[in-house]
């Protein structure tokens, strides 16, 4: 069966096996609310066997993510995905669970972001910063903001480039949703 999310998946799994520093992230592209694309390095999770992304509310990219794309170049494999993905978001349980499993100084940002100052924004400089930080009244005990959230990608297109080819033609691959499952279509590379 044509599986390429399970191909994803098994690809991932692999590059964390030869320690890739690329196999847990991925790059998230949106169009921003002045029509500019916008970039930048996120987690890519596995959430309950789908993917997601976490961010912050608080972050003016958050009301522009209703469809993204992204990039996930595990430079261990050679193998570029591209998706493009519609998304939905995570409940609010899922959130506040994954959200205990984070490192203490992303707890207190976020909480940084939601009394006092929204993620993205300009601040005198980086000593104010960690003074307010110092200085914020933490909910005992610690748990996720209202502004900690999640959103699943739902893939509706995903292209895979594989460099590894030992003729050295690259081969490359277009994958689209449809019942039962998938079709493909090779790409010229
Ligand atoms: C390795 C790495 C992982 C990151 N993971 C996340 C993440 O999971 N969620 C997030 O909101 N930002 C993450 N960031 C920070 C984002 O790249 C970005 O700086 C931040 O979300 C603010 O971007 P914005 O102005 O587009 O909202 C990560 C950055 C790096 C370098």
């Amino acid at each position: 069966m044509i599986d390429p999310l399970g191909r994803l998946a098994a690809d991932r799994r692999l590059a964390r096996e030869r320690q890739d520093p690329c196999a847990a992230l991925c790059t998230l592209g949106n169009l921003g609310a002045d029509g500019w694309p916008e970039t930048r390095t996120l987690v890519l999770r596995d959430l309950e066997d789908r993917l997601a992304v976490f961010v912050n509310a608080t972050s003016p990219k958050f009301t522009q993510l209703d469809r993204v794309s992204l990039v996930v170049w595990l430079p261990s494999l050679n193998v570029q995905y591209r998706l493009r993905c519609e998304t939905e978001p995570v409940p609010r349980e899922l959130v506040a669970d994954s959200w205990q499993l984070r490192p203490e100084p992303p707890k207190h940002m976020d909480w940084l972001y939601t009394l006092a100052r929204p993620q993205s924004s300009p601040i005198e400089s980086r000593e104010r910063l960690l003074e307010e930080l110092a200085s914020l009244s933490l909910p005992e005990p610690l748990t996720a903001p209202d502004t900690a959230r999640g959103f699943y990608l739902l893939p509706q297109v995903i292209d895979r480039l594989d460099l590894g080819m030992e003729n050295g033609i690259h081969d490359r691959r277009r994958y689209l949703p449809g019942n039962p499952s998938w079709s493909e279509v090779v790409l010229v590379p």
